[in-house]
């Protein structure tokens, strides 16, 4: 073949592949980042649905918030709550938010934390009839008492049942069929955040009542994978950088006032 005509075959596929890249330039969007958000959605106002079952929330706020910041997008996976660290630690996600409490010892060793976002406390919840369970001590060997799975409140259900204090800790996936068991009677007690328990109670008022003292001290934050010291810094950055432009204390007024 003729060099003349390999020199045009060889200039069109050029010209081709220079008009092909040009045709991507409006996808220079598609160079954002993009991180894996992972949550379990029953835990109202933190994470939740919508009327279309979009994941929801405050945590969902302040991610897009902190991405908004510091450059980068999100997009949110719903997944059991014990299975959320064990998804960091494969990579199948870059983040949890999911009002995971970050003083507990073992997720310390298994992923790093960003800073304290969000303080909370466990708490019992009765019946609102009940007046026989006024504090955790009134739990007797003949209540079956519940909480989600993998949660610091399972871990005190878990010790309570161990101890004999309690008959049965009844483990759930959702938190939301957790209350439900407590207000159908299956179960006399759950242990359960505060701000979330409240939440339930201002949707069904009238059917439940937390009792006591506050059985621990949470801090909420953002879990990464072991080691990944750059996400970890843009959200602590994005974090101090919402807060201090009143972006946080917004977010917060609109979900805790919904
Ligand atoms: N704060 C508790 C914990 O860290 C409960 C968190 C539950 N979160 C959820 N999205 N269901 O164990």
């Amino acid at each position: 073949m003729k060099k003349s005509v390999i020199a045009v075959l060889l200039a069109m596929v050029l010209v081709f592949s220079l008009s092909a890249c040009g045709g991507d330039s409006e996808d220079t969007s598609s160079d954002t980042v993009v991180y894996k958000v992972g949550t379990e959605p029953t835990f109202p106002p933190f994470d939740t649905t919508d009327e279309d079952q979009n994941i929801v929330g405050l945590d969902m706020d302040i991610m897009k918030a902190i991405g908004e910041d510091q450059g980068f997008e999100v997009e949110f996976e719903n997944l059991s709550f014990d299975g959320l660290i064990p998804a960091l630690q494969a990579g199948n996600i870059d983040i949890v938010a999911a009002g995971m409490n970050k003083d507990d010892p073992e997720r310390q060793e298994q992923v790093d934390f960003s800073d304290a976002y969000y303080e909370s406390q466990l708490f019992v919840a009765v019946p609102v009839d009940n007046d026989t369970i006024n504090s955790i001590d009134d739990l007797t060997s003949d209540m079956r008492v519940a909480a989600q799975t993998g949660t610091t409140g399972a871990e005190k259900v878990k010790e309570l049942a161990d101890s004999g204090q309690i008959g049965e800790a009844v483990i759930l996936d959702g938190l939301d069929t957790v209350m439900m068991q407590l207000i159908n009677g299956d179960v006399q007690a759950v242990i359960n955040d505060k701000p979330v328990t409240e939440a339930y109670m201002a949707k069904q008022p009238d059917k439940i009542k937390m009792v006591g003292e506050a059985l621990n001290a949470e801090n909420y934050g953002f879990a990464v994978q072991k080691g990944n010291t750059e996400l970890l810094e843009k959200i602590n950055a994005g974090l101090a950088n919402i807060k201090e432009d009143g972006t946080f204390d917004e977010l917060v007024d609109k979900w805790f006032n919904m």
